[in-house]
């Protein structure tokens, strides 16, 4: 997407490199998106509302509120019973309706089972769009939810999951980040982005490279499932976790060495992550209150430790 011609259309205020397009009309802010992920847990109502929490993710890393989406379905009509996508999609709407934002519409093709909405939203009145370039020099940076849904999700693809296990995961993936956009809508705060694909590091290396800044990291304070590092060891590693490190290891130094368990659970593809939220240190009280009152456990896990090339320097115990 990065190679695509940026628009420019004056009323365009985020494009490519953004979590979410948005753009200017008669005075309000409009916010899009859209995602699409094949099956991450084997019961479809769950998929269903588990790809929806997802996808409303971006609009809420925004500053947004999601109002409309539209479904995109890949379902095989010959190979699974229809009741299958039945489930799928009440697990969507149900999850869209928790969030207030109704389905209005969609298309679907026949082939391997893929769901996702595209939504749009608004920004509130008194907000505004939140990006990714904007992180300042000093800036606290808090993680809203644990990682390692990969890992568990992969997991449960290799079947060495207990359903304990599963309803962990399952659990923390179909938590909206409506919460914590709530939260931090009371507060100042810089920049912020969801953990999605790239996993942790990918997502800070994107905030670092279009803030041009360099963040430190305290490994100690790093919410992750309490499993994963059993399941790493069981072998629950993809590709997608050799990926990220090979896309994004340049971009890293280590002060202390990790473990290879510690670097995998900090390229873990998430899907339906938490939050990367970037605040001035002054906001600390204020932004840990609302993340309280909203009911969003959230890590304080680093900070902007200079401005300059983008890096991310990793150490443990920060004091
Ligand atoms: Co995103
Ligand atoms: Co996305």
């Amino acid at each position: 997407m990065r190679q695509f011609p940026a628009t420019k259309d004056k009323n365009v205020i985020a494009q490519i490199g953004e979590d979410a397009f948005a753009f200017q009309h008669h005075g309000e802010t409009i916010i899009q998106t859209v995602d699409l992920i094949t099956p991450v847990v084997d019961d479809p109502y769950e998929f269903g509302s588990i790809a929806v929490a997802n996808a409303l993710s971006d609009i809420y890393a925004k500053g947004g509120i999601p109002k409309y989406a539209l479904n995109i379905i890949e379902f095989p009509v010959s190979s699974l019973p229809l009741s299958h996508l039945e489930k799928m999609l009440a697990g969507g709407r149900d999850k869209a309706s928790e969030a207030g934002v109704a389905i209005v519409g969609g298309h679907t093709i026949d082939d391997s089972p893929k769901y996702g909405v595209a939504v749009t939203g608004f920004i509130p009145e008194g907000g505004k769009f939140i990006s990714k370039s904007e992180a300042k020099l000093g800036d606290l940076i808090f993680l809203t939810k644990p990682l390692g849904s990969g890992i568990y999700t992969t997991g449960i693809d290799q079947q060495v999951v207990s359903d304990k296990q599963i309803n962990e995961v399952t659990l923390l993936m179909n938590q909206l980040n409506q919460g914590a956009a709530n939260a931090f809508r009371q507060v100042q705060l810089n920049a912020c982005t969801d953990v999605t694909g790239f996993g942790l590091l990918g997502h800070l290396k994107e905030v670092a490279e279009s803030s041009k800044i360099i963040i430190e990291l305290d490994i100690s304070r790093i919410p992750y499932l309490q499993d994963v590092f059993q399941l790493i060891s069981q072998g629950a590693v993809t590709e997608g976790i050799l990926k990220n490190k090979q896309s994004f290891h340049q971009y890293i130094k280590h002060s202390t060495p990790l473990t290879r368990e510690e670097e995998y659970l900090l390229y873990d593809p998430q899907t339906s992550g938490g939050l990367l939220v970037f605040v001035p240190s002054e906001e600390k009280e204020n932004i840990i209150k609302e993340f309280e009152k909203n009911n969003v456990t959230a890590s304080l896990i680093g900070m902007v430790l200079k401005t300059g090339d983008p890096c991310i320097i990793t150490k443990n115990n920060i004091e």
